[in-house]
């Protein structure tokens, strides 16, 4: 896989975020609820230890809703408290305050009863790219942010924005690289389109999704497309199922695999073969 690693860029990476978390009481952190793991870079346990957690399965709009309450059940009985979300709505925030103010109860209760002043609760928000990092930040807070790119880190100049009466989040979120230990995690982040597509061809990729999702939805893609579930067993027949339903031909009339794969590619992410997730807890 062609992701560069210097140890001295990643020294400085986690730096940078123990630093940022030092500041907060709460790590909000964001994954993509189609596949919460892969998502994840495990790394947040160390890093935010000792500190709330909340977890965001955001895109939960994309997402099997039945999965969705086996990942909150998951979740629940590990003690993380966890949230499922559309951040591109604002209206999904509303209650998102009580909910950060009462991951942190304890520690302000504690703080209270040793007399110390009432205070906001301070939050950061942290994540791999593209789960929506910047998209919860503005819709959290009302206003746009400015995009940090996709170098791990947090962005200096740190401000801080009210939101409601009781939090305060850091403008800038803390970026995560995606753990690719486990080659399954780098095959579903670059389905769900979260890492480039250049890793693996189209093809090969369109493959991979047609297996990951035979495996959870049997029939989702005959159906989808046309036709009889059970015709073509095989990726590589789906693929060319998918094409022929599809009338993808090159001058000739062989089959055009790569328009297939882009077509089943973005009818996945954009929903359109239904909502679905890649992983179970
Ligand atoms: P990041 O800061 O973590 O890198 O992610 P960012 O907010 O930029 O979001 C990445 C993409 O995911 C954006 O789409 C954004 O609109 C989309 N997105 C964020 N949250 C959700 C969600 O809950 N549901 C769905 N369906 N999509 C979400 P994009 O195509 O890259 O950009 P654009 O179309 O918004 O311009």
């Amino acid at each position: 896989m062609d992701i560069q690693w210097y140890p001295g860029h990643m020294t400085k990476t986690i730096r940078m975020m123990q630093e940022a978390i030092k500041l907060v009481d709460l790590v909000i952190e964001i994954t993509d609820a189609r596949a919460p793991n892969a998502g994840r870079n495990p790394d947040i346990d160390r890093l935010a230890n000792g500190k709330a957690r909340l977890v965001v399965l955001n895109k939960a709009d994309l997402a099997d809703p039945e999965a969705s309450r086996a990942w909150m059940q998951y979740y629940s009985s590990n003690g993380l408290s966890a949230v499922l979300m559309d951040a591109r709505e604002r209206k999904n925030f509303k209650g998102l305050e009580a909910q950060i103010a009462n991951v942190c109860a304890d520690k302000l209760r504690r703080e209270k009863e040793k007399g110390m002043l009432e205070r906001p609760v301070r939050a950061m928000v942290a994540g791999i790219p593209n789960v929506g990092k910047s998209t919860f930040i503005n819709s959290l807070t009302g206003r746009a942010m400015a995009k940090t790119g996709n170098k791990p880190g947090v962005t200096r100049g740190k401000q801080w924005i009210r939101v409601g009466k009781g939090v305060e989040l850091l403008d800038t979120p803390g970026l995560l690289w995606p753990k690719f230990e486990d080659p399954r995690v780098g095959e579903l982040l670059a389905v769900l389109g979260t890492i480039n597509d250049d890793i693996l061809s189209t093809g090969e990729l369109a493959l991979r999704l047609i297996s990951l999702v035979g495996e959870y939805y049997p029939e989702a893609i005959a159906s989808r497309y046309n036709f009889e579930p059970g015709v073509a067993a095989e990726p590589l027949a789906v693929l060319e199922k998918i094409g022929e339903k599809r009338g993808c031909l090159r001058k000739g009339g062989s089959l055009d695999y790569d328009r297939a794969a882009g077509i089943l590619l973005d009818d996945f992410r954009s929903g359109k073969l239904g909502r679905m997730t890649l992983e179970r807890p």
